[in-house]
């Protein structure tokens, strides 16, 4: 008898529950929902369960305010910790996220010694590069979430502007996920294999990555909080990749060991994911335009980086 796989999800708020919404719908895997506030993701949880007859959904899920749930899950979610309101950047949390995900990571590690660690808290890299050091997991198993949000942000804006399909077009961010130093790729980006530069004129690209770069602040803007319906479905999507051994290409964070002429940096660049998580790095033929944004971009992130408390 085999068994499902097992998902846990630390920080139960927006990010977590639409995350746990979009893993449920599509059966991925049994859920554990963690938070600090009390009684809270058991109701989330038994929500969401009460969905399945409906929806044909079989999976357990569970809430807890510990960690004891948890035990033996195949991947962890780190969303634990305070969002960004209007006018804020990702790396103003710095200091507050820090010290939620250290706890969070010590208690995840002695319960699920075998799990791959999705991060998601921001400032996202500083947040992997700190999940990395404090897990003492292997790099192949600490992965941020942000290229896969990014990307999907990119193809949406670049879908709505040639009018075409999401489904025909691929594109892809690297870099740091923050609105300054991302690093969107419309050079590689194509809608069905036609290239982007042969569907879009220059300027118009230019506004799509514009776009693209501030697509989380637009919609904290427009909300008066942070985004959770996209954030979820990417998270969703690394997460499935993992658990189902898809071998996707999705730019996430990771460790850099010597890749693109970094060391000891957690950066955004394509990878391939699969059930032994990061199974591959790609390393790209930049230009030199986008070389020297993607080495600004680590630049960013060793700041960050620099001023955690390790
Ligand atoms: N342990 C467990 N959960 C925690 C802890 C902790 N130590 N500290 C905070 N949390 C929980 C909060 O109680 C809250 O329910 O994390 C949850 C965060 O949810 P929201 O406030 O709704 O924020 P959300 O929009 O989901 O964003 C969460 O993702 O995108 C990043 O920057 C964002 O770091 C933020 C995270």
């Amino acid at each position: 008898m085999g068994r499902r796989p097992k998902v846990t999800i630390v920080g139960a708020g927006m990010v977590g529950h639409t995350t746990a919404h979009w893993l449920a719908t599509e059966e991925i895997a049994d859920l554990v929902l963690v938070d600090i506030i009390e009684k809270m993701p058991m109701g989330k949880a038994l929500d969401l369960q009460q969905a399945g007859p409906i929806r044909d959904v079989d999976v357990s899920i569970v809430g807890s305010n510990g960690y004891e749930e948890t035990a033996g899950s195949d991947v962890v979610v780190i969303i634990a910790g305070i969002a960004r309101k209007p006018g804020m950047t990702r790396e103003q949390l710095i200091d507050t996220n820090s010290g939620i995900v250290r706890s969070v990571v010590e208690q995840v590690v002695k319960h699920s010694p075998d799990a791959a660690l999705i991060v998601v808290t921001n400032p996202l890299d500083a947040m992997t590069y700190l999940t990395y050091k404090v897990s003492g997991f292997p790099r192949e198993r600490v992965i941020g979430e942000s290229g896969a949000l990014d990307s999907t942000r990119f193809r949406t804006f670049i879908a709505k502007e040639v009018g075409l399909s999401v489904e025909d077009v691929s594109g892809m961010v690297i870099g740091a996920h923050t609105d300054k130093d991302m690093v969107p790729l419309p050079r590689f980006a194509h809608v069905g294999g036609v290239p982007l530069g042969h569907l879009v004129a220059p300027d118009r690209i230019e506004a799509i990555v514009a776009r693209t770069r501030r697509g989380g602040a637009e919609i904290t803007e427009l909300m008066g909080s942070s985004a959770f319906f996209a954030p979820g479905a990417a998270i969703a999507q690394m997460v499935e990749a993992i658990v189902r051994d898809k071998k996707r290409l999705i730019p996430s964070s990771v460790l850099l060991d010597g890749e693109y002429g970094e060391r000891n940096v957690c950066i955004g660049v394509p990878v391939v994911l699969g059930g032994r998580g990061v199974e591959r790095i790609i390393e790209l033929p930049l230009n030199d335009e986008e070389r020297a944004a993607f080495k600004a971009s680590v630049a960013a992130v060793r700041e960050h980086i620099g001023s955690l408390k390790l």
